[in-house]
Formats: structure tokens, C-alpha cells, sequence
């Protein structure tokens, strides 16, 4: 019996080979790994943002050159990202205008304010910690280039994750008012870190065929219910309370049980009426056009070089 193209791909996927960038695909697999790692490349880029916004104001020489990396790193992560969706037959620039016109989505994470040097806790420790659990399964994701790309990021993400955490041990045995400032960016960063994992599966449109072709490895819920797992106690352990009172271990199912995510709050923010949408983006698009001139002169830097070895 002869297999189909599209059988004998599902078998290589079922049998865990990779698939690179030359070999068949289905259409809707290649676009379905555009949206997804160009959605992720996006959220790295913007990502920047809210971190960025406490560079010039760490407390201390120490505390602003490791944001001021950290900050750089995700900017790198953003282009190994950008780079593999390339193989797939897009281009940046085509990825740029659609998260510049407003098109394209990135995570929800970072529509959200950071309004004290406790949020940069919770950025790494929380967001950060979030990130790690839904990428360190995309190192196996089936997309060869995604799945390497991932490798290097998880790496740094944990030691981002672990810079979060020490922030957030520091400020809880610190002064009252530090350990209060602890708390009260836990009550603002818990909720909208559980939505970074996507809606329920039961509502996930993408969910079922991505886990098929294993592009996912685990589903939205399966990740949202592992990081309440991890985080509640590592709150515990600062001493520090998640801001849901449901939250309560259960025996029979030997994990945590907790509260429902206010989902109308989520797509609010997904369809771009969060506190920050609009002003990351204005910022995402006038720092692209105020780097024009960078891009010009590379540009012409490397027509020149080439022009000088034709010679
Ligand atoms: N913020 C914004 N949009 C979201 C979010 C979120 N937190 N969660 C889901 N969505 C969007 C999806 O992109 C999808 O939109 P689209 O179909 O119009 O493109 C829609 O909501 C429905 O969701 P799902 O069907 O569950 O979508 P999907 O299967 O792609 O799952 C998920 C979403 C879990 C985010 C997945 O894309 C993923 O694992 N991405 C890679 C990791 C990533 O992007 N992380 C970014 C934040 S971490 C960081 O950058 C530091």
C-alpha cells in the first residue's frame, strides 16, 4: 500500500524526525510554525520593554549592568527566532510590518506595566519562569531549526529566571517595606503569568493539530497547571502569598488546585486593549524607524565591500 506525502510526513513527526527546511511539508504545518515562532519572536522584541523601562533606575551599578544583558539577551533571542522562521520561507520584513501595523500578535505578558524595581523580580522570576516551562518541551519541538534555536534559549532564560529569583530574595529579607513591595508585584504579575499560557484548551483553536504534529508537546493547561505546581511553593519559600484564594493542594490529584483566570480581561489584552498595548507598540515602531539610518549604512557598508571584492 502506498502512503500518501502527507501520510509518510505524519509517520517521520509520529517517529520523532525532525523536519527541516528542505524536506515536504504540509502548507498548513509551515504556516502554523510561521505564526507560532514569529508570535514568539515578537514577544522576545517587545519583551524588552518593560525591563528596559527600569535600566536607568536599578538600584545599584551591579543591579543595572546584569538588567542592561539580560535585556540584551532577549534581543538575541529575537533574532535566532526571526532567523528560523526565515527557513520557512518568510522574511523579516515581512514579520516587522506585520507586528508594526498591529497584525501580527506577541505574548500578552507585555501589555502590562512595571511600575516598581519588584516588578523586575517578577518579570524574571514569574515571566520568565513561565517562558521556561513552555520552551524547554519546544527543544523537542518536530521543526529541526525551532527546536535548536530553543536550546540556547532556555539556557539563558533559566539563569534570567534565577536573577528574578534573587531580586525577589533580597526585597523579602530586606525592610518591611521591601518585602511589601515583594508582595504587592506578585498581586499584580500572578494572574496575567498564568495567561501567558494561552485560553483553555477547551477554547484553543490551535491546540489539538499543533500537539498531532508536535509542534506542542504539552497543551496550554497541562503548562498552566505545572507552573502553579512549581511556583506556589517557591512563594512559600519567600515567604510571599499568591493572590488566589482557591489556590490548595490536593492530594488525590497530587497537584494544585486553583481559580479561574478572568479570560475577558485576557482577550482584551490580546486584541490590543491592555493598559500597555498602545505604547508598545508606538515605542517598537519609532525605535524601527529612528534605527533607519543604521540599517541604510549597513546596507551600503556591504555594497561597498562587495563592489571592493568584484575588484
Ligand atoms: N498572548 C497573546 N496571544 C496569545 C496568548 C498570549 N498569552 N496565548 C494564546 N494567544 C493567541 C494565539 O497566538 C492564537 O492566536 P492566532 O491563532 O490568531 O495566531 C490564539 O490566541 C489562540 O490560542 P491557541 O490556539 O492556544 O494558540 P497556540 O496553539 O499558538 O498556543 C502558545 C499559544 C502557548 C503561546 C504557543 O503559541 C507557544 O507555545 N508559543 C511559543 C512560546 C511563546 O511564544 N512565548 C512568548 C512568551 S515568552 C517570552 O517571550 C519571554
Amino acid at each position: 500500500l502506498e502512503m500518501t506525502q502527507e501520510e509518510q510526513f505524519q509517520a517521520r513527526i509520529d517517529a520523532d524526525v525532525r523536519i527541516e527546511p528542505k524536506d515536504w511539508m504540509p502548507d498548513a504545518y509551515r504556516k502554523t510554525l510561521i505564526r507560532q515562532i514569529s508570535q514568539h519572536a515578537h514577544s522576545e522584541l517587545v519583551g524588552m520593554l518593560p525591563e528596559g523601562n527600569w535600566i536607568t533606575r536599578a538600584p545599584s551599578l551591579k543591579r543595572k549592568s546584569i538588567l542592561l544583558s539580560k535585556v540584551q539577551d532577549e534581543a538575541g533571542h529575537g533574532l535566532y527566532l526571526y532567523s528560523a522562521a526565515e527557513t520557512l520561507g518568510t522574511t523579516r520584513d515581512q514579520m516587522l510590518a506585520d507586528l508594526h501595523s498591529g497584525k501580527a500578535k506577541y505574548s500578552s505578558i507585555f501589555n502590562y506595566p512595571t511600575l516598581s524595581w519588584a516588578d523586575m523580580g517578577c518579570v524574571g522570576w514569574l515571566v520568565d519562569g513561565a517562558a521556561i516551562l513552555n520552551q524547554v518541551p519546544l527543544c523537542r519541538t518536530s521543526y529541526g531549526p525551532y527546536a535548536r534555536a530553543m536550546v540556547r534559549v532556555c539556557k539563558e532564560e533559566s539563569f534570567h529566571q534565577r536573577q528574578g529569583f534573587e531580586i525577589m530574595q533580597t526585597l523579602c529579607e530586606g525592610a518591611p517595606e521591601q518585602k511589601a513591595m515583594a508582595q504587592e508585584a506578585l498581586n499584580r504579575w500572578w494572574w496575567p503569568t498564568l495567561m501567558m499560557f494561552g485560553p483553555k484548551d477547551e477554547d484553543s483553536p490551535n491546540t489539538a493539530q499543533s500537539m498531532n504534529w508536535r509542534i506542542k508537546r504539552f497543551t496550554n493547561d497541562e503548562l498552566r497547571q505545572k507552573f502553579v505546581d512549581m511556583m506556589v511553593p517557591q512563594a512559600e519559600f519567600l515567604g510571599l502569598t499568591v493572590p488566589d484564594e482557591k489556590v490548595k493542594w490536593n492530594e488525590a490529584r497530587q497537584a494544585y488546585d486553583f481559580g479561574e483566570v478572568n479570560w475577558d480581561e485576557f482577550w482584551a489584552v490580546v486584541k490590543g486593549n491592555g493598559l500597555c498595548n498602545r505604547d508598545r507598540l508606538g515605542a517598537r515602531v519609532k525605535a524601527h524607524e529612528e534605527g533607519a539610518w543604521v540599517r541604510e549604512a549597513a546596507m551600503a557598508h556591504a555594497a561597498k565591500r562587495a563592489e571592493r571584492e568584484a575588484v
